[in-house]
């Protein structure tokens, strides 16, 4: 009996089904010759999609970026996939690029996950609907001025040679991304906030840690979670920051810095200032935004020269220059940098090979097209910063680290570390001055062994950094160095 009605339903049900196929497959190629056309790839069962697949990559030492090869292998350079309920299509293009850059906030919006917006705070730059951002922006970067990065180089420059010596006296290996992490975070904290406390210092970084931890976790409270040592790591630290504002309203501490800057506007009109909650929540942005970048492209930095000799021999040389001619023991100086054209190469090529964010995340606010391909509503487009820094038709050889292809001016867009247009980092300029002063003070002081040559990637993180943190053994260059030229 339920086989014969079984076969009964189905005789009615194929013809139709057949029918409904044909019918989509005809709208379907009607739409295209009107639209775009589709984009390839696999969206995978309902919801998960391809998120194991993903998250196996993540998880291996090959880094995340290798979900999204395997996929440009099969599919060519545009594809399609979904990742946990969201479809994924990723730029390849410089053109592409162009149309999401100069389209931000207008068809295409930040992707923000809900841990991330929660970790950050919902007045953070990052967050801020465009309204606000504008405003929030332009009053946020006063302190990223030509003159307070001025300030902040002789003083950075000074931290690190002492911290460098000791290391040197030591003899001892040491990893590079842990030194870069550190020396990071003490340079951005001290600029926005002057505290220089080495227990507060490891206090604040330890909470860090945990927020920024927190950024990829399930965003239940419940204790014991990431997510719930995330929140509870950023009271702390919100705790710290309002403290420190209280101190210097009632004039108990004073100093020269982006947070003293902030409050100088006390008495202006509201769109002309930061309200407290605003002041905090960015306090925390810029260390998030600003450590962990800037300190994994200073190890790729050291790691990209050792393995490029004569790269490395002529950045030294340059810089063993500029130290001969100025008087012994002299701190750097802003207009030192200046003279550094070798190694702003060698920092912008580093910068394009490591890429430090490997793509950057939005979400098409409408339907539209890229480069005549068709994006739907809602669709999370990611600007796949790596494919367009390592395309073969703008970048000859693009797996060769040689600083000098960029003798030769880019065309727009096609180099991109920073971002483009109105959500460009904020903090390019520290971010460059911070590893000139780096290279200035290794290469001029000292030559290094690699201690450990694996060059598998650290699992489970966004930024892609070596698993072994790239340790070194430093040696002092010997003072014929000082006089040869
Ligand atoms: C080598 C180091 C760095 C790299 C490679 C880098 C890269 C980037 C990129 C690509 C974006 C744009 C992302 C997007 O469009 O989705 C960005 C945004 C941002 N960066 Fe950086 N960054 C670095 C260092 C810093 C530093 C040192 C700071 C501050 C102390 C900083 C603060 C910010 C902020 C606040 C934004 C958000 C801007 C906005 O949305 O309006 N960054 N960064
Ligand atoms: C991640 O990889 C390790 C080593 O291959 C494995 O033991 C572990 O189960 C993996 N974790 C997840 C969540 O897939
Ligand atoms: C976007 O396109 C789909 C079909 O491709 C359509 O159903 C939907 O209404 C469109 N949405 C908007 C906002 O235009």
């Amino acid at each position: 009996m339920n086989k014969i009605k079984s076969y009964d339903a189905s005789f009615v049900f194929l013809p139709s089904v057949v029918i409904g196929v044909v019918l989509v497959m005809m709208m379907q190629w009607c739409r295209k010759g009107r639209k775009g056309s589709e984009i390839p790839g696999k969206l995978g069962i309902p919801f998960l999609g391809e998120t194991f697949a993903f998250l196996a990559a993540v998880n291996s030492t090959r880094g995340c970026y290798h979900f999204v090869r395997l996929r440009r292998l099969r599919y060519g350079k545009w594809f399609k996939t979904r990742i946990l309920g969201k479809t994924h299509v990723y730029v390849p293009s410089v053109e592409g690029a162009k149309t999401v850059f100069a389209n931000d906030f207008v068809v295409f919006n930040k992707g923000y996950l809900k841990p991330m917006r929660d970790m950050v705070g919902k007045k953070s730059l990052l967050c801020v609907p465009q309204e606000m951002h504008g405003r929030m922006r332009r009053l946020l970067s006063d302190p990223f001025s030509m003159n307070s990065i001025s300030k902040f180089v002789p003083k950075f420059d000074h931290e690190l040679s002492e911290r460098l010596k000791r290391l040197e006296n030591s003899g001892k290996s040491f990893r590079v991304l842990e030194f870069s992490m550190k020396v990071a975070f003490d340079g951005i904290c001290d600029m926005l906030t002057s505290i220089t406390d080495a227990s507060t210092l490891d206090q604040l970084e330890h909470d860090i840690t945990y927020v920024t931890d927190a950024m990829l976790s399930f965003p239940l409270m419940i204790p014991g979670t990431r997510y719930y040592k995330g929140m509870k790591a950023r009271e702390r630290l919100i705790e710290t920051f309002k403290a420190k504002i209280t101190k210097r309203r009632n004039g108990e501490e004073a100093s020269d810095d982006f947070l003293q800057s902030m409050l100088q506007r006390d008495s202006y009109p509201p769109n002309e200032k930061l309200d407290d909650e605003e002041i905090v929540d960015n306090l925390l942005t810029l260390i998030i935004a600003g450590q962990s970048t800037t300190a994994a492209a200073i190890m790729w930095c050291v790691k990209f020269l050792d393995e490029n000799k004569h790269v490395q021999d002529r950045l030294r040389e340059e810089q063993l220059q500029i130290l001969r001619n100025k008087p012994a023991g002299a701190l750097l100086k802003y207009e030192d940098l200046m003279s550094m054209s070798y190694g702003s190469k060698v920092v912008k090529e580093t910068l394009r090979m490591s890429n430090v964010l490997l793509w950057y995340p939005r979400v098409a606010l409408d339907n539209c097209t890229i480069e005549g391909y068709e994006i739907k509503k809602g669709w999370n487009v990611n600007i796949d910063a790596t494919q367009i820094h390592y395309d073969p038709d703008t970048y000859k050889d693009p797996m060769r680290f040689n600083p000098s292809r960029f003798d030769e001016m880019q065309k727009p867009y096609s180099y991109i570390p920073f971002g483009s247009g109105p959500r460009t980092c904020l903090g390019i300029n520290m971010a460059k001055v911070t590893m000139l002063v780096f290279l200035h003070r290794l290469t001029s002081g000292y030559t290094w062994t690699v201690d450990d040559e694996d060059l598998s990637l650290e699992r489970k993180a966004h930024i892609p950094r070596l698993r072994s943190g790239c340790p070194i053994t430093l040696t002092r260059l010997d003072d014929t160095y000082m006089t040869n030229s």
